[in-house]
């Protein structure tokens, strides 16, 4: 039974052993998760970013794919990049947004990974809706832990009040 808990904080402070940070498909940093994840997690992360951009994912990695790197001096073991959908008030791209929490357990089982944190995906910078942002991660991350006997916890770590309230309704 895998355990869902809401942590009030900062990303980069969870002692767990997979870390998703709310990329771009550059992998080469940016703003909020990203950044402070960078900052904190220092250049190894950034420079296995970079390898991965010269091999695998020369075009970027794709939205709603996931791929894991060092986690650096964060008191992780990895980092599980993710590329969340831009908010759209025309084109529905919920699977999308889903994809990113499914990929990123993908990665996380397949790196043996027994505890994952994960941010509100695309509800900053790429402007989705914090309320439904929360229901399509409870929605996925309980559909795909379902019977899961590896994995032991998914904490879903929330910068303010307003997405901890948004994820406390949504649970
Ligand atoms: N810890 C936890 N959550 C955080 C942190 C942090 N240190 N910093 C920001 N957040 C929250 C935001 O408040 C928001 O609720 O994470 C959520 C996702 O916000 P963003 O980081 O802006 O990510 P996203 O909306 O997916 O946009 C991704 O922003 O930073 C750039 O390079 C990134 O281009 C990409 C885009």
């Amino acid at each position: 039974m895998v355990m869902i808990h809401l942590i009030p904080g900062d990303i980069t402070e969870q002692s767990v052993d997979a870390v998703v940070n709310a990329a771009n498909s550059s992998l080469l940093g940016g703003g909020g998760v990203d950044g402070a994840i960078h900052r904190k997690g220092g250049p190894e992360i950034l420079s296995e970013c970079r390898a991965l951009r010269a091999s695998r994912y020369g075009r970027g990695l794709p939205t709603g794919q996931a791929v894991a790197t060092t986690a650096g001096r964060l008191p992780a073991r990895w980092v599980i990049h993710t590329v969340g959908p831009v908010w759209s008030a025309t084109e529905d791209r919920s699977g999308q947004l889903a994809s990113c929490y499914r990929e990123s357990l993908r990665v996380a089982r397949e790196l043996g990974a027994r505890t994952v944190a994960f941010p509100a995906i695309s509800t900053g910078v790429y402007g989705w809706p914090i309320d439904d942002g929360a229901r399509i991660a409870l929605n996925t991350v309980r559909e795909e832990t379902e019977g899961d006997e590896e994995l032991e916890e998914v904490r879903f770590v929330l910068f303010d009040q307003r997405a901890y309230d948004a994820f406390t309704a949504a649970l």
